[in-house]
């Protein structure tokens, strides 16, 4: 018996031009019932599809659906692609495994329900609209060596969506990437099992593609996603270059640090040379960002002098 994602996908793959298609179209196409169709298209509409539904005209989608072809994806890397229609998070997968894991080995999921994103907020992840990956990667010097790595992170990001054509990226610190001032994308590293001699970690990656009206609406920022482009990169592709690009840096990263990606970081950093606001809990401080340290510190200069900061809690905010 096929199943059930199967016949989901051929679904969307029926409705993929960007026409309607009747329900009895879709049904004798996949030779199951009108029925199956509907149960279909409403669970994929619980899984985050916007889909129209129109009496007499049949089923049309609002956005594009991305899906990865798995056997392309697999076919491309040396490292092991562990691909999902469903996973609660792609993160959390990694993290679960890793003791089975190679530096490079790769997780990525159509629809996350349980996403998660930074400072414990959730990554709403909706069927096929975006993309969701995790990539793990081990520093055998230990946690030390991995001090700015979500900076590094966001560098590959950057470098990447460029060669697929973007432009108007840059980069907040410490890791979040805009696209036009507004969020496009987001990475999440986390940390397991580290010794003093190895730092075990995943570093999850959220790209937003063609955002769902529902989701848009919920997000309370400014969002971004791929759908102005005029060539749209398909998904595959996307996760293929980005592995690849992450493969390239993070090796570049244990050889020489952070200072190999100064001058890639301040090429995208949006804030550099501005009046920011830093925000750590309830302090705040005022300051003319100055880029970073090689450590991944933000450097602010303030009444007192060049201030370094660090830590996962801190959120910058343009003064003006
Ligand atoms: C942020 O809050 O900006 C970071 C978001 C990171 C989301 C990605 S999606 C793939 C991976 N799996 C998760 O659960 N989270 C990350």
């Amino acid at each position: 018996m096929i199943d059930h994602w199967a016949r989901k996908r051929q679904i969307l793959m029926a409705l993929a031009d960007e026409n309607f298609v009747s329900g009895e179209i879709l049904a004798q196409l996949l030779g199951i019932s009108r029925t199956a169709i509907a149960n279909h298209i409403s669970a994929l509409e619980e899984y985050g599809v916007d889909i129209y539904s129109v009496k007499g005209k049949g089923y049309k989608l609002v956005n594009l659906v991305y899906l990865v072809d798995e056997e392309k994806l697999t076919a491309a890397t040396h490292n092991r692609c562990f691909y999902f229609n469903e996973l609660g998070s792609t993160n959390a997968f990694l993290l679960k495994h890793m003791d089975e894991l190679k530096s490079g080995d790769i997780c990525v999921s159509e629809y996350q329900s349980a996403g998660r994103g930074r400072r414990g907020r959730t990554w709403f992840s909706p069927y096929g609209c975006h993309l969701y990956t995790s990539i793990f990667w081990s520093f055998p010097q230990g946690m030390a060596q991995a001090m700015g790595l979500s900076l590094v992170v966001a560098c590959s990001l950057v470098k990447v969506l460029e060669a697929f054509g973007v432009s108007g990226l840059g980069v907040k610190w410490p890791n979040d990437i805009y696209l036009n001032h507004k969020k496009l994308a987001g990475v999440l590293v986390e940390m397991s099992g580290q010794t003093d001699s190895e730092c075990n970690v995943v570093i999850g990656i959220g790209i937003n593609m063609a955002m769902p009206n529902a989701q848009g609406d919920a997000i309370g920022q400014p969002w971004s996603d791929l759908s102005e482009l005029e060539h749209k990169p398909s998904k595959t592709d996307l996760v293929i270059a980005l592995q690849k690009q992450l493969f390239t840096d993070l090796r570049l990263f244990e050889a020489q640090g952070l200072v190999a990606f100064m001058v890639r970081w301040q090429a995208a950093d949006l804030f550099l040379n501005q009046a920011v606001i830093l925000s750590m809990a309830s302090n705040h401080v005022s300051g003319i960002c100055k880029g970073i340290d090689d450590k991944g510190a933000i450097l602010l200069e303030t009444t007192q002098g060049l201030e370094a900061y660090v830590g996962g809690e801190i959120s910058l905010r343009s003064a003006s």
